[in-house]
């Protein structure tokens, strides 16, 4: 019997910590004990909290260096920082329990029933899916969004640089969450002229991401559903994760709505991790329990699009974690 490696699957395996460093977000302890930190009895009193539960909370965290130990109390260590809410790293949206990531990472619990199934863990935990989530509570909804354009920002330079996206005169953003993305890409092509759908509030708020990035005159919004009709007539329709959060019947019905929108001799563009070559296996369970989706391979890709009379014509790696591939009419 090899201790270290039981005493590391223990490790590997056991809820506790996970669940401590979320809670301890939940509860905005890394903000709420900066500086000189505070005594566990006035926090939990604060809080509304048990005493000596905290307490346990804070034993846990201190070994693990988020809190430190005082003579009066506990107090966040540099370390535990990059938990506080204005730290600017997206950590907030993936751990807090009432915001869109931490919650969603819950249907971790789950799995089994995802693996079973094939389906989504989401839905059974919170009796219904991701999305309908959302629309139903907004402060959901916010935290979503803003963790999609955290999660990108280091990703849109290499997206932007790595294909030419000058060659189409018009563009629909297919789900394009806040906005980011097409105003990038409009601001790299002074000639192009870009749409943007997504349900709403989230299409008004990406009007307001193309005015800051002064691509105004050049890009709409439409609140639409892509499982409705899309604005027609375009030269590409960008799916930008999209597909993967989406079980094979609903990634036909919205690759769909594109070829029947797109001009014929235009472009559908999926920007993904492509499983196999940029995706993390850790990433793709998620797809899976939140959404019942994945992260297709190539091959998937092509049967899926073959389906629609769409042909794969490249694949471009244009990122680390980011594959782009072009299909076409044919
Ligand atoms: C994973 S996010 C990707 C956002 C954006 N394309 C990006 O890469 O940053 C998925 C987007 O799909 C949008 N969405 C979900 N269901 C939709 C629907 N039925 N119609 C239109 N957009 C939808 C969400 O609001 C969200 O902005």
């Amino acid at each position: 019997m090899d201790e270290h490696e039981i005493a590391e699957l223990r490790n590997l395996a056991g809820l506790a910590t996970p669940m401590a460093l979320r809670v301890a977000v939940t509860l905005g302890l890394p903000d709420r004990l900066r500086g000189d930190g505070a005594a566990a009895e006035r926090v939990a009193a604060e809080l509304g909290v048990s005493p000596i539960a905290l307490e346990l909370l804070l034993g846990h965290l201190a070994t693990l260096g988020v809190v430190e130990q005082t003579p009066t109390g506990y107090r966040t260590t540099r370390y535990g920082a990059n938990l506080c809410t204005d730290a600017g790293n997206g950590l907030t949206n993936f751990l807090h329990l009432d915001l869109a990531g931490g919650r969603a990472e819950l249907a971790f619990a789950e799995l089994l029933h995802s693996i079973t199934t094939g389906d989504a863990a989401y839905p059974r935990r919170y009796g219904q899916d991701f999305w309908a989530d959302l629309t139903a509570q907004p402060h959901l909804r916010e935290s979503f969004d803003q963790q999609m354009t955290h999660r990108f920002r280091e990703q849109i330079p290499g997206i932007v640089d790595g294909y030419d996206w000058g060659r189409f005169a018009t563009i629909v953003d297919v789900g394009g969450g806040h906005g980011t993305l097409l105003a990038a890409i409009l601001a790299a092509h002074p000639r192009l002229r870009g749409q943007l759908i997504d349900l709403d509030p989230t299409a008004t708020e990406a009007g307001h991401t193309f005015r800051a990035h002064g691509v105004d005159d050049r890009a709409q919004t439409t609140a639409v559903s892509f499982f409705d009709p899309l604005p027609p007539g375009a030269d590409a329709y960008l799916l930008c994760d999209i597909l993967h959060d989406w079980d094979d019947e609903h990634a036909h019905r919205i690759l769909s709505r594109c070829v029947e929108a797109v001009v014929p001799a235009g472009r559908v563009l999926v920007v993904e991790p492509v499983g196999g070559r940029r995706a993390a296996t850790e990433f793709d369970l998620a797809m899976l329990v939140i959404f019942g989706g994945r992260e297709r391979r190539v091959d998937e890709f092509r049967a899926l699009a073959s389906a629609h009379g769409l042909v794969l014509d490249t694949v471009a790696d244009l990122t680390d974690q980011r594959c782009l591939l072009e299909f076409r009419l044919g």
